[in-house]
């Protein structure tokens, strides 16, 4: 039982609220079980469905952004000659929902840039292949989807493109690597993001990669959000990379502030592939014009999941594991020792997250808000043996909120799931992160079920991160935000506050 004592530090509202989490045991197994969706009982797919009539639409909607020449993807679907050779391919993708990637209970929540395929959709895919996959007439084709080159920047131009310098040669054989380069992107004068992408030239050697914005001495941050969450120091993330996740836009009104003298450091996690490869990364920025000064601020936090990094919640766990492993360590300690904290530590790697072998095992992660705020989008990232995550809310009140559930996890993607309404929530708001690893030999992609897995940056280390991209209200901009709300519920059933 988790007292008053420990949780110290934690808001009053937010204690209430932490209380009735212990007492109200709750099982994830349910959390996390596949709700039905709201088209379960469409009615069956069109009679005799076409490629040019009911199929090549799909495609248009939730396929070719990704399935076009000059992509990571391993074919094209543009038109029926590319997709003909596929259709078994595709059935099974489709129905088995692996494609288009989107890894989330879809009756959850609504999203922006959501490729996901209804039911419906996916019955009318099925029944095409299993009919021979027709072509049908050429006079039903939509007219076909115009993309800028694959090489370009999904939303236009950028009014700033910065770039590695020197860059860095990923061996054809190796281990991960993890290298930074800082680049001078020459801002003069506080700017305001509306879209920002990375673009790297070694698509395939490149597991993942962030931009961080490195602040000059002294800048004032107020107003940036920053020394909250995982946000400390003088240093910001501005974007991140990974398969299916490569471009951030910002809804009307909110940015992230690249303050004058700002430096971007590039921290490139390369995978040596068996080619010798070269990468000079690029990151290109549109701005609010000159003049428009975004209300808020918008940051990225890491939620992370995982036994150490709820010290006041787990302490006894962690004294378990670290005395056991003979470090000597006092459970009255206000926080979790530096002694123990030498990074890449086996101790410190299992005390922060442990993954025994052939189990699945749960960690979790409370964020009392500190302010009130719009939530704006989640990013669920594991390594092999993640299996599923979820955000939820718990409100002042003790309720609790499911907003998005990661129920088939993939390894190999990193989505970010943008809400279509960002959630606002007041202060105290508790943001709840659950990870699910699958350390068993029924995880397909794990290499080594009887391994003691614990955190790291290596790709055979683990990790929990629940990234949730933040803007942190003031107290007028709540009050506003939420009576604005208010009055649009009042006229439309769909606005969720
Ligand atoms: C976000 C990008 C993306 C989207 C959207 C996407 N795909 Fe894919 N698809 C890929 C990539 C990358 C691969 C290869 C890696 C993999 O299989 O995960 C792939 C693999 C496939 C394969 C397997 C090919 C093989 O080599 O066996 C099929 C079939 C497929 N996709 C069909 C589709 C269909 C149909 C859709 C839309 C309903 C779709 N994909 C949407 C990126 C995407």
């Amino acid at each position: 039982m988790v007292t008053a004592r420990q949780l110290t530090g934690v808001t009053g509202m937010a204690l209430a609220a932490a209380l009735l989490i212990f007492t109200q045991p709750v099982t994830y197994a349910s959390t996390f079980a596949q709700s039905a969706t709201a088209d379960k009982q469409a009615p069956a797919a069109a009679p005799n469905p076409t490629f040019t009539k009911d199929v090549l639409p799909i495609l248009q909607r939730s396929c070719q952004n990704c399935h076009r020449p000059g992509t990571p993807a391993p074919m094209a679907l543009l038109n029926y000659q590319d997709a003909r050779p596929w259709a078994r391919a595709i059935k099974q993708k489709v129905t088995s929902r692996e494609m288009p990637p989107w890894h989330i209970d879809r009756s959850i929540g609504e999203y922006l840039e959501d490729p996901s395929l209804s039911d419906r959709e996916v019955a009318l895919i099925a029944a095409w292949v299993d009919s021979g996959a027709p072509e049908g007439r050429a006079a039903d084709a939509p007219p076909a989807r115009v993309f800028p080159p694959a090489t370009e920047w999904t939303y236009g131009q950028p009014d700033l493109i910065v770039r590695m310098a020197k860059g860095f040669k990923i061996p054809a054989n190796g281990p991960d690597f993890i290298p930074e380069e800082v680049v001078d992107p020459g801002i003069t004068e506080d700017r305001y993001v509306k879209w920002v992408q990375i673009i790297p030239d070694a698509h395939r050697a490149v597991h993942h990669s962030h931009v961080y914005v490195d602040l000059p001495e002294g800048t004032d941050t107020a107003g940036l959000g920053l020394g909250m969450g995982s946000n400390v120091g003088n240093s910001m993330d501005l974007i991140e990379y990974g398969a299916g996740n490569d471009a951030d836009i910002f809804p009307d009104g909110t940015t992230k502030v690249l303050k004058k003298g700002a430096l971007f450091r590039f921290e490139a996690h390369y995978h040596p592939y068996g080619e010798e490869t070269f990468d000079r990364q690029r990151v290109g920025i549109k701005f609010y014009p000159k003049g428009v000064v975004p209300k808020l601020a918008v940051t990225s936090h890491r939620i992370r999941t995982g036994v150490g990094n709820d010290w006041v919640l787990n302490r006894e766990r962690i004294e378990d594991l670290l005395l056991r492993a003979g470090h000597k360590l006092s459970i009255d300690e206000p926080s979790m020792p530096t002694g123990a904290l030498v990074a890449e530590n086996p101790l410190h790697a299992a005390a922060l997250l442990s993954i025994p072998p052939n189990s699945v095992v749960q960690h979790e992660r409370f964020w009392p808000l500190p302010k009130a705020a719009l939530i704006v989008s989640f990013q669920p990232h594991m390594h092999f043996r993640g299996s599923k995550m979820m955000l939820e809310a718990i409100h002042p009140d003790g309720r609790r909120e499911m907003l998005t559930s990661a129920t088939h996890y993939e390894q190999n993607w990193q989505i970010t799931y943008k809400f279509k309404t960002p959630h606002l929530f007041p202060a105290g708001t508790i943001l709840h992160t659950v990870s699910i690893h699958d350390n068993t030999a029924n995880n397909k992609h794990n290499p080594d079920p009887t391994a003691w897995v614990g955190w790291g940056s290596r790709t055979m280390d683990e990790m929990g991160h629940g990234w949730t991209d933040v803007a942190f209200l003031s107290d007028a901009q709540y009050q506003e935000e939420l009576a604005k709300r208010k009055a649009q519920r009042k006229t439309t059933t769909d606005v969720r506050q």
